[in-house]
């Protein structure tokens, strides 16, 4: 009788972990993507404010669960993609600049390109240290600093761009500068649309 009433007992409270374990496991995953529901969603809305809203969701949205519905993670994971991208490219413009037999037309815009590129390269990582430092007491000044940053590397971008107009730049070079450049001008622009709204709806940090 002592034994049956174990094996009973024993029972009861393996029935009772089954039923917590079944219970957490429709609780949490009930709960997952109401809340990533929620973050993609506030992506996809801030991203409606910037110039080139697909790509910005496109390269956000995956990010979408540890960014949460924070503005400061949102501009922080928009400079680590932004730095990212620059970073492969001006690696690609240093490939392209050693290609024998350019145009000397061709070689001077892409000794140009490797040098801004560089730069773009420079300044978006200073922009990251300066959000890493920033604080409620240095606020705007901080946001200021990374803006100007951020608008000289995507000035950079632009005179890499500038530097193939015209059609005897046609060739290679030119299509895969270009290419490359234009996506990560169109990163670097929505992360600065996404600066200049955090700047704008911050007073402090959140
Ligand atoms: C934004 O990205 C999400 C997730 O990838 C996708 O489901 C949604 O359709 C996208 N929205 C727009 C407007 O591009
Ligand atoms: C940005 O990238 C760094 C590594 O370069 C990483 O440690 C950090 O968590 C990233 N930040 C966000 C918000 O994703």
């Amino acid at each position: 009788m002592e034994g049956s009433s174990l094996r009973h007992g024993q029972a009861i409270l393996v029935l009772l972990v089954i039923l917590q374990f079944t219970t957490y496991i429709v609780l949490s995953s009930a709960d997952a993507p109401f809340d990533n529901q929620r973050n993609i969603e506030y992506i996809r809305s801030s991203c409606s404010s910037t110039t080139y809203p697909r790509l910005c969701n496109r390269s956000l949205s995956i990010y979408a669960s540890r960014i949460n519905t924070s503005p400061r993670l949102l501009v922080h994971t928009a400079l680590n993609v932004t730095l990212k991208a620059s970073i492969s490219t001006s690696r690609l413009m240093v490939k392209i600049s050693r290609i024998h037999g350019l145009k000397p037309r061709v070689s001077a815009a892409m000794a140009d390109c490797v040098e801004v590129s560089g730069d773009s390269v420079d300044e978006l990582q200073q922009s990251k240290g300066e959000l890493d430092r920033i604080t409620s007491s240095n606020f705007a000044l901080t946001i200021s600093d990374i803006q100007t940053w951020v608008s000289a590397a995507l000035t950079d971008e632009d005179t890499c761009i500038y530097g193939f107009s015209g059609k005897s730049m046609n060739g290679y070079a030119k299509t895969t500068v270009r290419k490359r450049i234009i996506k990560i001008a169109h990163l670097t622009s929505k992360a600065l649309t996404l600066i200049n709204k955090y700047a704008s709806t911050q007073s402090s940090l959140p």
